[in-house]
């Protein structure tokens, strides 16, 4: 499905019927990621994953970095333009990034959280400066630089020797996203702000899953927002990297969805006139 959301034409798939709940993709990824969760959603709920301007099938915004705040306005704008009153948001990594900048910015659209390989501290300065140098190769060097230096840190030692089609799916993702899209967004995760002390201000029920073997979001920062996010629910998945959905589908989606038939009623569908 497309149309133009926030002045751009967006991208995005849509499949079930039901409550909704909106899969907000990584980096550098898109909507494609999301495969294993579309085809195992549990009956009376609406799958919507778009792909983040400047990804997959959407298109680039005017110049500047793509920040969380503006990523979010996004999703915002993607909901208004579904009649959708909230949904459940579900984020990966910079994914989670957005959903934190979704529920600052947009919050009576957050009807809950699923935070998968995330964390809601900001960059420090060296990874800050990190991503701006690498901002800086990506736009003379292609997408090379990134995706091998993030490729052999992304999943776990015993999710590539289960699942050795998965590198190859995963790298044709990566390598589909223009170098300057990748640039654009590593300076807008640069400069995104800490969501610390946003955790005690989130009131919605949350499902938080994270690897144990999470080489990009160690675990440590999962349990930190764990801690500090009232009654959200953690599950730490043995043996897994920094793609918890794509890397244990199974017990993803088992987590998932036990949390989805568990929210309590549902007021998502349709916006009343
Ligand atoms: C992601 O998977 O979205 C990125 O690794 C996030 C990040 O670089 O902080």
């Amino acid at each position: 499905m497309q149309a133009i959301v926030n002045s751009i034409r967006m991208h995005w798939r849509d499949e079930g019927e039901g409550e909704p709940i909106v899969f907000i993709h990584g980096f550098p990824f898109n909507s494609r990621m999301w495969d294993p969760q579309f085809s195992a959603l549990p009956a009376g709920w609406r799958a919507i994953a778009p792909d983040l301007r400047g990804f997959g099938a959407s298109a680039a915004g005017p110049a500047g970095p793509y920040t969380m705040d503006q990523f979010a306005d996004d999703i915002a704008g993607l909901i208004d333009h579904l009649g959708i009153r909230n949904a459940v948001i579900c984020g990966l990594s910079m994914g989670g990034y957005v959903a934190f900048a979704l529920h600052r910015r947009h919050r009576e659209k957050v009807r809950a959280l699923v935070l998968c390989n995330t964390r809601p501290g900001a960059d420090t300065e060296e990874a800050r400066r990190g991503r701006l140098v690498q901002a800086a190769r990506v736009r003379e060097e292609g997408v090379a630089p990134v995706v091998e230096s993030m490729l052999p840190r992304l999943m776990s030692d015993l999710s590539v020797k289960k699942h050795p089609d998965l590198v190859g799916r995963v790298r044709g993702i990566m390598e589909s996203t223009p170098p300057e899209t990748m640039a654009r967004s590593l300076e807008g995760m640069a400069q995104r702000p800490s969501s610390e002390d946003q955790l005690r201000d989130i009131a919605v029920s949350t499902l938080i899953v994270h690897g144990d073997d999470d080489a990009i979001v160690p675990r440590g920062e999962a349990q930190m927002m764990a801690r500090n996010l009232r009654g959200a629910r953690m599950e730490m998945l043995e043996d897994c990297g920094h793609l918890s959905n794509l890397e244990y589908p199974g017990e993803f989606n088992r987590h998932l969805n036990d949390f989805l038939e568990n929210l309590p009623a549902g007021y998502g569908k349709l916006k009343l006139a």
